[in-house]
């Protein structure tokens, strides 16, 4: 929402904003030369008492944005360039120009070398094989390093402009266009990408890379008041510290480009402190107050996640799914993804993959994607998505049903899933399974239940199980407990979808059917049930066919 102040409204606050200057020809407006003039900055309903008064940005000379350059072959020493650089300074300059350039800009109380974290990524990009970007770290710590937070939020707008402008003369001096450059901000450094790919159209930036982009003073302004999907041809985002209000969380939950990650949900980082937003920096003085909020959710974890490529370790080949919301991802809802489509994207690969991707067809709103890491490295797990297909006829049932599962990698290594539902016939059951190891293909499941009455567990034939199953009634017999006769379902088939792999054909090869050839199996508190190995594979259908079975 615009709230601009007219000269007369503002006499009102004038004791309070004292550089309100009303003498000039446009009185609700500062201009600073080539970068233009600035309104005041919207007002954000979401720092409420605090924000009253909008504020103009700093004046350029204050702010004294610096731009690092370095490329493949300066990866140490970087030029260091003014924001009123000249085309002439160009000149000089030990810069690829038939490289790509990736502008990396961090966020509030932040500077370059303050928290590390856009050295590391400098190095991480200049050390990639094939080195194939230039990067720019821009500074801006003369905006930043304010104990007034809306102050330096307001100073975004300025330091937008400041990019906007660098890259113009850098097209004009190198015969560039906006598409060659990427733009990757931290917080506050996320709304700048924001407004520096407002100024840049015809044609828009390639691509920026939103890191946690800043919520409080931009959760509901306007689209040309935050970073938006329109600001460049792909705006992806990762935000990991999102909040509804100050109070929530320091990024927002606004998905800010076209492409956003909410690893964990979004809002907390695991190993982090929820305690989190502008509440830490209200209470702690600010600087101490952000370092601790800056320090987990809202960056250290969201840089490492961006930092860390562990497709090249452990084949994780992580991946975001699309999903309804984070509770329904965590249900095991959402696990299928068409090759080339929006369902789900590799999370991670920032600085390779994303760089050469455009918007899909099918695109039309922003997408939510949603994966869950670890506290510490390796980050990524291996997801599997269950769907255990229920059969009939039995009787409704409330209980537990363990399962444990091994693969064609490790039949060593496998954790107890528990699915505790109410069973009924002919129904599916989803369950998100995280593994910390690579488990392969599934080939072998031993299923039992649980009754919450009698969580005893006797080992049958299975043989036995499903013959019996024509006849379920005269298959109990009067030695069972009443409450044990209640103590079955019928399992059509458990299905395992692999949730990693960047290729469909990869995840397929890696997904499987358990079902027996003889029809649906009864899995009951008397018997564990084994799903066994197979011994033949069906690559096409990835339907595994059991067709033999085993006692458990
Ligand atoms: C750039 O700004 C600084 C002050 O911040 C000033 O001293 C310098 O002369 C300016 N350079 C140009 C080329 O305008
Ligand atoms: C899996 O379940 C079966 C049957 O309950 C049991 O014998 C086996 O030890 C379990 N394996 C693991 C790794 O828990
Ligand atoms: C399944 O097993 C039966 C008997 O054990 C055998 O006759 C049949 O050929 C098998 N089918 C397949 C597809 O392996």
């Amino acid at each position: 929402m615009y709230k601009s102040f007219t000269c007369i409204s503002s006499i009102i606050f004038i004791i309070s904003i004292t550089y309100i200057e009303c003498n000039g020809q446009n009185k609700d407006e500062v201009c600073y030369g080539e970068f233009g003039c600035f309104k005041k900055a919207q007002l954000s309903m979401d720092i409420k008492a605090e924000n009253v008064f909008g504020h103009y940005p700093d004046t350029p000379e204050k702010i004294n944005a610096k731009f690092h350059v370095f490329s493949c072959h300066d990866r140490y020493n970087p030029t260091i360039l003014p924001y009123n650089v000249t085309e002439k300074d160009f000149h000089n300059l030990n810069y690829d120009p038939k490289k790509r350039t990736i502008f990396i800009i961090h966020g509030y109380v932040d500077y370059y070398t303050q928290f590390k974290w856009m050295g590391d990524l400098k190095d991480l990009i200049l050390r990639a094989k094939p080195c194939s970007l230039n990067v720019i770290v821009v500074d801006w710590r003369g905006g930043s390093m304010n104990v007034d937070y809306l102050q330096s939020s307001s100073n975004t707008r300025l330091v937008g402009a400041m990019i906007a402008k660098f890259i113009e003369k850098m097209n004009n001096v190198y015969k560039t266009d906006n598409d060659h450059y990427t733009i990757m901000g931290h917080s506050l450094g996320g709304q700048i990408s924001g407004f520096t790919g407002k100024h840049l159209r015809n044609p828009k930036a390639r691509l920026i890379l939103g890191l946690d982009p800043a919520g409080p003073a931009f959760n509901d302004v306007s689209e040309d008041g935050r970073l938006v999907p329109d600001d460049a041809k792909l705006v992806v985002s990762i935000h990991t510290n999102g909040g509804k209000n100050v109070l929530d969380g320091f990024g927002t939950l606004n998905p800010s480009g076209h492409y956003n990650f909410f690893p964990n949900g979004g809002e907390t980082q695991p190993g982090c402190n929820p305690v989190s937003g502008i509440a830490a920096p209200l209470t702690k003085g600010a600087y101490e107050g952000f370092q601790m909020t800056v320090a987990c959710s809202h960056l250290f974890v969201a840089y490492k996640l961006m930092k860390y490529d562990e497709s090249k370790d452990d084949d994780f080949e992580s991946m975001g799914y699309r999903c309804k919301n984070y509770e329904a991802f965590k249900a095991g809802h959402c696990g299928n993804c068409r090759e080339g489509s929006d369902d789900c994207k590799p999370f991670g690969r920032w600085f390779d993959w994303w760089q050469t991707q455009s918007l899909s067809k099918e695109w039309r709103e922003p997408i939510i994607y949603y994966i869950d890491t670890q506290k510490d490295q390796p980050l990524s797990y291996f997801f599997y998505q269950i769907k255990l297909r229920t059969g009939s006829p039995f009787p409704t049932f409330d209980g537990r049903l363990s399962m444990n599962i091994t693969g064609s990698l490790r039949n060593d290594f496998s954790e107890n899933i528990l699915m505790d539902r109410k069973f009924e016939p002919n129904k599916e059951y989803t369950y998100l399974y995280k593994s910390r190891k690579s488990l392969g293909r599934i080939e072998s499941a031993y299923v039992t239940l649980t009754n919450k009455v009698l969580p005893k567990v006797v080992a049958v034939s299975m043989d036995k199980a499903i013959t019996a199953i024509p006849e379920l009634n005269s298959e109990v017999t009067s030695a069972d407990l009443p409450s044990l006769i209640k103590s079955r379902i019928i399992v059509e088939e458990i299905q395992f979808n692999y949730l990693n792999g960047y290729s469909e054909s990869k995840r397929h090869s890696l997904s499987s059917v358990l079902r027996s050839r003889n029809g649906p199996v009864q899995v009951t508190n008397k018997d564990v049930t084994h799903f066994p190995k197979l011994k033949s594979f069906n690559n096409i259908e990835i339907k595994l066919i059991i067709n033999e079975t085993h006692v458990g």
